[in-house]
């Protein structure tokens, strides 16, 4: 996608074939900064601060810290370390351990003087699938806002955290039928949910719709059971960091609040997903899927822009009180009315799920 005009994505590979350069999202929308990640280490970082965050980006990235650390050590204690201390970056998003798997079971049988070349390759290639994988599920998520424009005009979609081009290689998931529509010309106008406590909508969904020129507005987590109360919302489309093997869907914190609300409205719920995102060895999401407990600060603090442009962190919640802050919760299939991947959309269970399901892990990018 572009920014004034220039194409850019989260992840690029430098020229000199060892390096990758990211956008720095934890300064965004109020800077616009690029990171250079030169070592595995650097690459485990970013994970873990969310200089780059979002399921299938967090893969990528993954990828290239294994392509890295494989640069400056092939050796199989290497490969190992750098596993773990990937693996370790964050706990949700499953195409993480998708893409270190994937990287492992290519590398290991291979002698280790050709182990770098091949993972800077393979890494590459998972860049590019996540692209056309996204696509994808924005030609057949395209279908669903079309039938509501050609049956009433304006179509009014609800987001939740973001899921858009910053949290993959390019198109986002949920964003990918939204750009793709509006871009078609479609009448399409976007509540983006604020997403506390690290703001993914207010900061990064409303800054790419911007730079996209596509309409849209922010509104606080708590304002869509209103609005889809008085008809404001035509359909919810959101993203994953993991859905389990029966339709269970693991997202941002306050997914399921929404998904609870759209049950009651009778407005439609679709979740936009790669099928990397699926991990088909859990059954039961509330019960299974380990959720991120971060930071108490993130929910006490809040960093915004001042009158003059400065950022600055402020304090938002009574001094001396503590926080919690799950990351993630878990919205069981019964409410989600469809799952958009790249190979159709199909119902939220076991049965549809396990019809797309290919042992495959790359895809066809002809
Ligand atoms: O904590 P984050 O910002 O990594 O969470 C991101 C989300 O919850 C996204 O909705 C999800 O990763 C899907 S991204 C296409």
């Amino acid at each position: 996608m572009k920014i004034d005009g220039v194409a850019w994505r989260p992840i690029r590979a430098e020229d000199d074939g060892e390096t990758v350069t990211i956008i720095d999202q934890t300064v965004l929308p109020f800077h616009f900064e690029t990171r250079r990640l030169v070592r595995m280490d650097e690459a485990a970082e970013a994970i873990s601060v969310m200089r780059v965050r979002g399921a299938p980006l967090i893969g990528v990235t993954a990828a290239y810290g294994m392509a890295l650390a494989m640069r400056d050590d092939p050796s199989d204690t290497a490969l190992g370390t750098a596993y773990d201390t990937l693996h370790a970056t964050r706990p949700t998003a499953i195409n993480l351990r998708w893409a270190l798997d994937r990287m492992r079971a290519a590398l290991l049988p291979l002698p280790t003087a050709g182990r770098f070349a091949r993972a800077w390759a393979l890494a590459a290639d998972m860049a590019e699938e996540d692209v056309e994988i996204n696509r994808r599920i924005g030609a057949h998520g395209f279908d669903l806002l079309r039938e509501i424009a050609d049956r009433k005009g304006r179509v009014n979609v609800l987001t939740h955290c973001n899921a858009g081009w910053l949290a993959t290689v390019d198109w986002g998931t949920a964003t990918s039928p939204i750009y793709q529509a509006h871009d078609a010309g479609i009448d399409v106008h976007v509540w983006v949910d604020e997403t506390r406590p690290r703001n993914q909508g207010g900061f990064l969904t409303a800054w790419e719709l911007h730079q996209h020129g596509v309409p849209h507005s922010v509104i606080v987590d708590n304002a869509g059971g209103h609005l889809m109360q008085h008809g404001e919302v035509d359909l919810c489309l959101v993203g994953t960091d993991r859905t389990t093997a029966t339709g269970d869907v693991c997202n941002k914190i306050g997914t399921y609040l929404k998904a609870l609300a759209a049950a009651d409205n009778g407005v439609p719920f679709y979740v936009c997903l790669p099928t990397p995102t699926i991990d088909w060895r859990v059954r039961d999401g509330v019960a299974e899927i380990p959720i991120e407990n971060r930071a108490a600060g993130e929910v006490t603090d809040l960093d915004g822009a001042l009158a003059d442009g400065e950022v600055a962190r402020v304090r938002v919640v009574s001094p001396g009180s503590d926080a919690v802050n799950p990351a993630f919760d878990v919205t069981p299939a019964r409410l989600v009315t469809g799952l958009v991947t790249e190979r159709g959309i199909v119902a939220a269970n076991e049965k549809a799920l396990a019809a797309i399901r290919t042992d495959d892990a790359a895809i066809s990018l002809s």
